[in-house]
């Protein structure tokens, strides 16, 4: 007869799996090397993991093969031009990332010759480096003992221990069962199974709990409905704020961009003149606000959800024969090719307000 008991978690059977299903992908050494002492490239997987922040692999992986053709070492991305890095980063969102990459990456090579500290402290020391980059370079990259937590391993955490409490404030509970689960061993196979196993079988609707190397162990599968975790706080909705875009394309075929300021929202990104972006509707979006008095014609809204705030851009278009005077050397603003538009630090947002008005303006056809 066989007593079936809710087993005490192990790493193994997750480790055996991820060697069989693992992900294949490009910032990854094979599973079971760094254990035997093949080291992976640290730049290449800080690299991955700044940019697998809040942003899906099948996004990342492009972006990430633009970067090391551009910038094979850290030393190149350190002496690489900003606005160069923004423009590569440009579609990626999140943009301080990038100005933090480009400094994390100058304090790399001017105060450690070029060699990435190898601890959880030490990572966390270089700028933009937070906790959870410090663990997972730190577990990956020089296979540390350092316990990793993403969106993809808190669910699959909350699932194997049916944890209640609800999430944000639940982390520091859930984050402490990843550091007992996370093994000496092979901990930065271990985070990345994790990772593989909440992106393919432990997945927020419809798991797979049948294929599942944790399912003699999981506590809500045994207990109840593994899709009820994580328990989430209840999200308040999104304020919405509201602006106008304005697209000026000249008789040669330019179009009027401008400089973000350095600070703030998509810092020092790409933009068309835009109104501020503001709660209330009236005045901000018409074409009262535009650079220029001019035939502005109206072409629609574009809509663009932000981690805080939803944003409505009316978008204005006007075609004229002759750039205005006027606007020479104002506000960091410049006439650029609208052939040349790919290779700006365009923000999506910015991308689509273009496109709105000029609809072949990329070569993708979708902004
Ligand atoms: N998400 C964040 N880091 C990752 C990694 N190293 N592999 C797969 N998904 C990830």
């Amino acid at each position: 007869m066989t007593i079936t008991t809710l087993d005490t978690p192990s790493a193994k059977p997750l480790l055996d799996w991820y060697d069989r299903h693992h992900r294949d992908l490009p910032w990854r050494i094979s599973p079971g090397m760094a254990a035997r002492g093949v080291k992976p490239d640290p730049y290449r997987v800080w690299l991955s993991e700044v940019m697998l922040q809040q942003t899906t692999v099948q996004a990342v992986k492009p972006y990430f093969e633009k970067f090391l053709e551009r910038w094979p070492e850290v030393t190149d991305l350190a002496a690489a031009e900003s606005d160069a890095v923004m423009a590569t980063w440009a579609g990626l969102g999140y943009y301080a990332r990038a100005r933090n990459l480009k400094k994390c990456a100058e304090a790399v090579a001017k105060e450690h010759g070029g060699v990435f500290p190898d601890t959880e402290e030490g990572l966390k020391s270089l700028p933009g480096i937070g906790d959870y980059t410090a663990a997972a370079v730190a577990a990956i990259a020089f296979n540390r003992q350092a316990a990793v937590m993403d969106g993809n391993v808190e669910r699959v955490i909350s699932r194997l221990y049916a944890i209640e409490a609800p999430l944000p404030a639940a982390k520091p509970a859930m984050k402490a069962k990843v550091a007992l689960l996370t093994p000496s061993g092979r901990p930065g196979d271990f985070a990345q199974a994790m990772m593989d196993l909440g992106a393919t079988i432990c997945t927020p609707k419809r798991p797979a709990c049948s294929l599942c190397p944790f399912r003699n162990a999981c506590q809500a599968l045994k207990l109840s409905d593994p899709e009820l975790f994580p328990v989430k706080a209840a999200k308040k909705e999104k304020p919405v704020r509201h602006g106008a875009a304005f697209i000026a394309v000249s008789g040669d075929g330019e179009i009027l961009l401008r400089r973000r300021a350095e600070s703030g929202l998509l810092g020092g990104m790409t933009e068309v003149p835009t109104t501020a972006w503001t709660a209330r509707l009236d005045g901000e979006t018409s074409s009262a606000a535009a650079p220029f008095e001019a035939a502005w014609q109206a072409c629609g809204t574009v809509i663009h959800v932000f981690t805080h705030f939803e944003l409505r851009l009316s978008i204005w278009r006007v075609a004229i024969a002759a750039k205005p005077k006027s606007r020479d050397g104002v506000n960091d603003e410049w006439w650029e090719p609208v052939t040349n538009l790919e290779a700006q630090a365009l923000p999506t947002i910015m991308k689509k307000a273009i496109a709105a008005a000029i609809p072949l303006a990329f070569k993708t056809g979708k902004a």
